[in-house]
Parts: structure tokens; sequence; C-alpha cells
């Protein structure tokens, strides 16, 4: 089929190079001029396991191609897929201008019929929205049916999750739409959930929202952990082994971050309460998720006294492992309130340092090639993000290099009773048991 992706980010890329991936014509349009021609060359703007081979190998095969023109992308697509940013407002409600002017630029070059479809992840209602735009700045009568189609690939493994999705979500009402859209989506072996388009916006909202509520539970249960001299890793392998729970989304630390749960929790807030619904559970999601960071520069303040001066390293800076990507990273606050307080940070991350450096912090912090090289002469370490060589590193080694044995462990990563073998004084999050066993 020829399909049109209208936004070439993170998910728009993803959703474009898997499309051409199973066989299909696409065109991917952004505005932006650079990002094209870098494409073009097959340079990637993100780190993304397995994304840029997909994206080389399908442009080499002409099925994936790049242009600026909303023209030339309108004129080619059946589908025309809109997955532009839709960033938060500082009231927590979602800008969606992006999203309307894209309405309003398809609708100018549409001259027959188009399945426009909404990827980019908005409050429910901004369908009959689109609707609405297109209809008031499109040529009288031509014929165009809006579709809801949300994504839930999760970065750092964003190609696998496009092309073996849990379910694929298709909100339409109008049948002719929603065959065309099965016929896209018939080369992925998932299961099709067909809903109308409210619905279908409404799921993206509640699933991101639930699996934050699943990361504050486990973090509040984590104090109360931490209070009674027990062991969360315990308790959420315990309760997470029921099926109806499930162990996913259970790991306590710092909080979740990244550019799509906080974001989203704030929009769904503020859409339940323009709908006259407040959902304030999600305000205590949000209240627990912020205490996370506090409590945890509380227990280094408790254990350092006056961080002031105290040369302090930081392993990892994304949000999480396996991306380079830093927005609403809660690492890069951590280092922000330490570097606020006077800490001398040195930090370390595989992936994500070139980002953070073009941060503000990024100029008030040092940089390490390595993490063993960041822990050398440290006063304190505090793993902020779970990188797989974080878990490999050698101990013994690195008690040698660390000035005081300390390591405030944000994302559970080591177990408590090893690191102590090695003369580390141990602080997890929720392992009441193991501080008083050290
Ligand atoms: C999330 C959802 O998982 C995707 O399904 C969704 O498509 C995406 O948002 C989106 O809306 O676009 P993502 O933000 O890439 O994906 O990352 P997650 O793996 O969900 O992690 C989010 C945050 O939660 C991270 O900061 C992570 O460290 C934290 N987290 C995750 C925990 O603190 N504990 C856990 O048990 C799991």
């Amino acid at each position: 089929m020829k399909l049109t992706v209208i936004g070439s980010g993170y998910v728009g890329l993803t959703t474009g190079a898997c499309f051409a991936e199973v066989g299909h014509q696409v065109v991917c349009v952004d505005n932006d001029e650079r990002k094209v021609q870098s494409l073009l060359a097959g340079r990637i703007p993100i780190y993304e396991p397995a994304l840029e081979p997909l994206v080389r190998k399908n442009v080499a095969s002409k099925r994936l191609r790049f242009t600026t023109s909303t023209e030339e992308g309108v004129d080619h697509g059946e589908v025309l897929f809109i997955a532009v940013p839709t960033p938060p407002q500082p009231d927590g409600s979602v800008d969606l201008s992006f999203i309307e002017k894209v309405a309003r630029e398809i609708s100018q070059y549409l001259d027959s019929y188009r399945v426009v479809v909404d990827k980019s992840t908005v409050p429910v209602k901004t369908g009959e929205r689109v609707a609405q735009t297109i209809r008031r700045y499109a040529k009288p009568g031509v014929e165009f049916d809006v579709v809801s189609n949300p994504e839930f690939l999760r970065e750092g493994s964003a190609v696998e999750d496009l092309m073996k999705p849990d379910r694929i979500v298709i909100g339409g009402n109008s049948d002719r739409a929603l065959a065309i859209m099965q016929k896209v989506y018939e080369p992925f072996v998932a299961p099709v959930l067909v809903t109308d388009i409210n619905s279908a916006e409404l799921i993206k909202h509640a699933a991101n929202s639930f699996l934050a509520l699943k990361i504050s539970y486990i973090n509040a249960v984590a104090e109360i952990c931490e209070a009674a001299g027990a062991d969360v890793l315990k308790v959420a392998d315990g309760i997470g082994t029921d099926k109806r729970i499930g162990r996913a989304f259970l790991d306590a630390g710092l909080g979740y971050g990244g550019s799509c749960f906080p974001k989203d929790i704030a929009a769904f807030i503020a859409i339940s309460e323009q709908l006259g619904t407040p959902f304030n559970l999600l305000k205590e999601v949000q209240r627990i998720n912020s205490r996370q960071i506090d409590r945890f520069l509380d227990a280094i303040r408790e254990a350092l006294w006056v961080l002031k001066e105290k040369r302090i390293a930081v392993w990892g800076l994304s949000f999480k492992p396996n991306t380079d990507d830093v927005r609403s990273s809660v690492a890069v606050s951590l280092v922000e309130r330490l570097v606020a307080e006077g800490a001398n940070v040195v930090a370390y991350d595989p992936k994500a340092m070139e980002k953070a450096k073009e941060l503000a912090v990024g100029r008030k912090i040092q940089f390490a090639d390595s993490a063993i090289d960041a822990a050398t002469g440290a006063e304190a370490l505090i793993i902020a993000t779970e990188w797989p060589e974080f878990a490999a590193v050698d101990l013994s080694e690195l008690r040698d290099k660390v000035r005081t044995p300390l390591i405030f462990d944000g994302r559970n990563i080591f177990d408590p009773v090893a690191v102590a073998s090695f003369g580390f004084q141990y602080r997890g999050i929720g392992r009441g048991v193991v501080a008083e066993r050290n």
C-alpha cells in the first residue's frame, strides 16, 4: 500500500521504517530540511537499536523515502499518518497546535479520498477536532475519514514493539476507513482491536497512566519496606507472580521519566478535569513519583552530611537504558539538584552524554569516559539509570578506585550483600532488610 507518515520523530520514523519493512511504499514527511537530508543519507538523529539498519535497508530498496513536502505526502499516500509532537503546556494540558497545523495542510492538498490517521498521543476528542478542521478547510465535497491508531512502542525497543506488537488499536467511525486500516496492518501478526475514535484515544492515555500507577504503587510499597525492614524486590516478585498483577513495571527506583509518562499523566489529569470528571488518583501517582527523588536525596544528605564540594559519581543520564534520550530524565533532574547544592558531579552514560552536554546542566558537570573513570576518587557513587554494563562492573576494582565506599543505587541493580562484601556501604530503594544486615 502507499502510505505517508507526517512527522519523522521517534514514532513517525520507526512507524515509517517498519511499514516499509513489511512491504508498503512509504513517504515520510518532515518540515526540518536538515533532518530530511541526514535521513536520506542514512543517518538517524536518535540512538535506537535496530532502527538505523532498517531505515538504510528500506531507503536502498526504495520502499522508504523522505521529503519536506506535505503536498507530495498527501499526493502519495492513501493513508496519511500524523505523527507530530504534542508537547505539554505549563498547566499540564497538551499543545495540539502541530496537529491542527498538519490537519490544515492536509486539507489544502486533499483531492480524493484519504484516511487521515492520528498516531500522536492526544487527549480524547482530538479526532473529532481533526475531522472538523479538515472539513472546514478542504475543498467542498472532498471525501476523507479520520482514524485514531495510538502507538505503544517503548524507546529502546521501538522496532521490536512495532514489528511484534501486543495489540493494534484502530479507532474509527467508518467501515471504509476501518477496512483500509486492517489491510495496512495485515502483515503484522497481532490481535487487532477495533473501536470508536474516542475509545482508541482513551486507551492510550489509560494504558500509560496504568503503567505509571504500577510504578508509583511499588515505589510507595518500597518506602514502607524501608520503614518496616523488608525487601521490595521480594515483595514485587511475590505479588508479580500473580498473573492478574504481573511482574512488569514493578521495579522500584527513582521513578518514571521520559517524554511520555510525565506528559501523558498530566494530560490525562487535564482532560479529565475539562470533562468534569477529575481523575484524582493520578495526582497521587505524580506525587509519589516526585517524592522518590526527594527521598533519595535525603538519604544521600543523611550519609554525606554536606554535599558542597563533594565529588559525586553518577552512572546513567538517559531516562532509561538503551536510549540516548535525556528528556524529562530523572537522572538529569537528580544531577541538577546535586549541582544546585554545590556537589562536583562526574557523570558517565554509555549513550546519552552527547545529548546531556547540550543541556544547561551539561556545562556544570564533568563527563567521564567510563563508569570506572567516573567513580575514581568519588566520595559517593549514584546509580541513576540501570544500563546493563553497570551491574557487570568489577566490584573489587571499583572499591580500589573510589575515595569513600558509598553506593546509592537508585535502580536496585546491585545485590546489597555482594557489594557489602567488598566493603561498600549500600543504600538501594526499598531494601530495608538488607540495610539492617549491613
Ligand atoms: C512508554 C510506554 O511503555 C509505551 O508503551 C508507550 O508507547 C510510550 O511510553 C509512549 O507513550 O510513547 P517509554 O517512555 O519509552 O514507553 O519507556 P518505559 O519503558 O515505559 O519507561 C518509562 C519510565 O518508567 C522510565 O523512566 C523507566 O525507568 C520507568 N520505569 C519503568 C520504572 O521506574 N519502573 C518500572 O518497573 C518500569
